[in-house]
């Protein structure tokens, strides 16, 4: 017996039986207008979506990331809070649905899922789509329009996915508020540009104000170490070229890597990771250097050690001393819920380790580290493949 397809799989062949019948130049064109559309675009006050071969293009071209980049974020997240999972799950601006598709490759099984969106066509894809896998097909899809009168019912888990950067700033603090409101949880995942950072932190700001805790990707519920309008901070989620993708963007590479901005908080305290790394680890002949956002007193060693360069990973790092802090440590005031009290909870650090050969088997789990893994990675996770 064959074993059954991955949520993952299972998307993909629905995704692809959707341009069946559509002339390959039809569908790239749909695509062409959907990327003008989204251009430069500034908040309107009707649907971007608004036919079916608009939501086709959407859903073929870029649901695949928005998939991806929310199970990066969801993992993350259920590393935090090992013990819980959605007992029901809300999907706000859910569109085709993409958000459904990666809560439950995150947390198998059903659940009641509910996807609110204003756009018709969008809702009806999703429909459609989800009905190729089995706990997704109850999904109740829901025309409703984000602003002042937003209401959400209560349950465990609100995703807002790549919806912020379409809401007037009203719209965007109704619907967080309306979130925190409902949820014990609440994730949301943004581009990973700037701007998507700078509206994740106003999110993350909001749910702290409304008495949330950080999950992920942060270690704490402090303020955000970045100077704003120096750096941002992002992670990469990779995503498989289907021939729509080659046949629009050109090239024959057979992945893409999807920047986001995420941030996931909870009413109740969860476990976040010690500290993250931020940018793509850098392997060197004998070590490996890890930028880190972490917690702790930064000891004059660390003091020493390379700021983040303010431009992209790619950046070369300029050349650092030696090994400093390897785990980072937590201040002795710290509060178990991660830092919610002004002046009582951790200090946010964000600087470069060193790990070398000396350092024996944490060694190895550096060079397996990536972008925005946990580190120390968590037991059981240090003999990666
Ligand atoms: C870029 S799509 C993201 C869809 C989906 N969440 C995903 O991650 O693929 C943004 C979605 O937000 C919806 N949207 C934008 N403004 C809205 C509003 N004021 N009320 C309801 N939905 C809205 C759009 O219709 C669209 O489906």
């Amino acid at each position: 017996m064959n074993a059954p397809l991955s949520p993952s799989d299972t998307l993909r062949t629905a995704l692809a039986h959707l341009l069946d019948g559509l002339p390959p130049k039809a569908a790239a064109q749909a695509v062409e207008r959907l990327i003008v559309n989204y251009r430069g675009r500034t908040p309107t006050d009707a649907p971007v979506l608004r036919d079916r071969s608009d939501v086709v293009a959407y859903a073929a071209y870029r649901m695949p990331a928005t998939f991806e980049a929310v199970c990066a974020a969801l993992e993350a997240f259920a590393r935090a809070v090992p013990d819980w999972e959605p007992g029901s799950h809300v999907d706000v601006g859910g569109g085709t649905g993409a958000a459904t598709w990666a809560v439950n490759a995150t947390w198998t099984g059903g659940r009641p899922v509910t996807v609110l969106d204003w756009a018709e066509p969008a809702l009806a894809l999703g429909r459609e789509i989800a009905a190729a896998h089995p706990d997704l097909k109850p999904t109740e899809w829901q025309r409703s329009r984000i602003g002042s009168a937003l209401t959400i019912e209560s349950t465990d888990l609100v995703t807002i996915s790549y919806v912020l950067g379409e809401l007037t700033d009203a719209d965007r603090t109704a619907m967080v508020d309306a979130a925190a409101t409902a949820a014990q949880a609440v994730v949301v995942i943004e581009p990973g540009t700037p701007d998507g950072y700078a509206r994740v932190i106003d999110a993350r700001d909001r749910l702290i104000a409304a008495g949330f805790h950080i999950a992920a990707p942060c270690p704490h519920s402090a303020a955000c170490p970045i100077v704003p309008g120096e750096d941002w901070c992002h992670f990469a989620a990779r995503v498989s070229r289907s021939s729509l993708h080659r046949q629009v963007k050109g090239g024959s590479l057979a992945y893409e890597d999807e920047k986001f901005s995420y941030v996931a908080a909870t009413r109740f305290v969860p476990a976040p990771a010690a500290s993250r790394v931020v940018r793509k680890p850098q392997i060197r002949k004998g070590q490996v250097l890890l930028d880190l956002c972490g917690t702790g007193t930064p000891t004059a060693k660390d003091a020493a050690t390379t700021a983040l360069a303010a431009t992209d990973a790619a950046t070369p790092a300029p050349t650092t001393t030696e090994a400093t802090t390897i785990a980072p440590a937590v201040t002795s005031g710290a509060d178990a819920d991660g830092g919610n009290r002004p002046g009582t909870g951790p200090v946010p650090t964000l600087g470069r380790t060193t790990v070398t050969k000396r350092h024996g088997p944490l060694y190895k789990a550096a060079r397996d580290a990536d972008w925005g893994d946990a580190w120390p990675p968590p037991t059981g996770d240090d003999d990666r493949a």
